[in-house]
């Protein structure tokens, strides 16, 4: 039986499992007058006709896949409303990182809390997403910096996967920076000894490879050994500067290399021939003051990109993607629809989930976003604007 059937004005798509780079990231295929045919959460048809019998009917001008936000730093705990008054003031992200501000107050923050408050803190993040049509979400540890609360965060992570309606991914990223108390190899040391217990929770690990976290060589330590130990790496690169971790990044065939504010053509054309994909977050720019990504050279250079709202309480306290998606126009000068690629099938890619996550094709999971009213263009356009319903595994969530 035929659950749901989603009839849309527009269906506007990208095609396929694997990672769209160059012109392919435009060729968003669109069709018009059609009806999706959804059966346990599944797509099993796209026709311009519907079925004898269905139990429900939803329509919409414009329906899209859902968005995969592949990177956020949920859990966290608390905000950092007088980082923002400082940065505006003239403050830069390391001035606050290395008094032992920044993302060290957001540390204390979660060490103290039980796995119970970051729960309740974090779940609205989730529905405010799912509202916005963020349908799967990267979260990550990272503001534990030692064993017991790095594995609190992903304990949380769990917990959130079982309760959200999305579909949640894990990361490690103990080495998120170095903890007060210890010297940078005693941390890795640390970090890699942890690795199999982290091994429970999920297969990616992540590193904060720049001035002020960790350096190229400590990064190559610790990624070797969890290439070596299966796990997926993912490096958080040339965000402050530009010491070298995208060029590790390429050498190492991360899934990803994140951020890349500061990255420089050589290591561009590293990444081009490496598979890894540039994960771009404009809103870390505009919340930095810093300078922002340059997108248009990824493309043209066959370098896939994807992009994500970097959502942390210090350098991205947003969750909005028409925000992301409008400093993805403004700044970036990627097209509306290489924005609908690097939002769904790029990002799912970075997840590992494009086999089932990221288009809308028959066979996929049915994870729609649904907008009167609107076209492509309007997404970026109107920041905030809300659709009119989302769809998760076939069920749909109005707003
Ligand atoms: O992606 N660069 C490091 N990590 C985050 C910031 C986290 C924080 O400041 O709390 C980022 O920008
Ligand atoms: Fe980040």
């Amino acid at each position: 039986m035929i659950e749901l059937i989603v009839a849309a004005d527009k269906l506007c798509t990208p095609k396929g499992n694997g990672p769209k780079s160059g012109q392919d990231m435009s060729q968003v295929e669109l069709l018009e007058g059609v009806y999706i045919w959804i059966e346990s959460g599944k797509i099993v048809e796209i026709s311009t006709s519907k079925p004898k019998s269905f139990v429900r009917f939803v329509e919409a001008d414009l329906v899209v896949p859902g968005f995969v936000d592949c990177h956020t730093h949920i859990p966290f705990y608390g905000f950092r409303e007088n980082d923002f008054l400082k940065r505006v003031g003239g403050a830069t992200y390391l001035q606050l990182h290395s008094s032992g501000g920044g993302l060290f107050e957001t540390v204390e923050k979660v060490r103290k809390a039980s796995e119970t408050d970051l729960l309740r803190f974090n779940l609205r993040f989730l529905r405010e997403l799912l509202k916005k049509g963020v349908t799967t979400v990267e979260c990550k540890s990272g503001y534990g910096l030692d064993r017991e609360n790095e594995l609190k965060q992903l304990n949380v992570i769990d917990k959130l996967s079982k309760i959200a309606p999305q579909d949640i991914v894990s990361t490690f990223l103990g080495a998120h920076a170095i903890p007060k108390g210890l010297n940078e190899g005693e941390y890795v040391d640390q970090l890699i000894d942890m690795l199999d217990e982290v091994k429970n929770y999920t297969n990616f690990v992540d590193i904060f490879c720049d001035v002020g976290a960790f350096s190229v060589e400590s990064a190559k330590t610790f990624l070797t050994k969890a290439l070596e130990k299966g796990f997926k790496l993912r490096i958080h690169a040339d965000e402050i500067s530009n010491i070298g971790a995208s060029r590790l990044a390429a050498e190492l065939k991360a899934v990803s290399a994140d951020h890349l504010l500061k990255i420089d053509e050589d290591a561009i054309q590293a990444l081009a021939g490496s598979g890894t994909i540039a994960v771009l977050m404009p809103s870390t720019s505009f919340h930095l003051n810093e300078t922002y990504a340059p997108a248009r050279k990824f493309i043209e250079s066959n370098v896939p990109v994807a992009i994500a709202s970097d959502f942390n309480p210090g350098s991205s306290p947003t969750l909005e993607p028409t925000f992301v998606m409008h400093l993805a126009v403004r700044y970036l000068k990627m097209s509306p629809e290489e924005i609908l690629t690097a939002f769904t099938l790029n990002a799912s890619c970075v997840l590992g989930l494009s086999e089932r996550i990221g288009t809308v094709e028959v066979g996929k999971q049915a994870d729609l976003v649904l907008y009167d009213d609107a076209n492509l263009l309007t997404l970026p356009y109107m920041i905030g604007l809300t659709p009119k319903a989302v769809v998760k595994r076939g069920q749909v969530f109005e707003n």
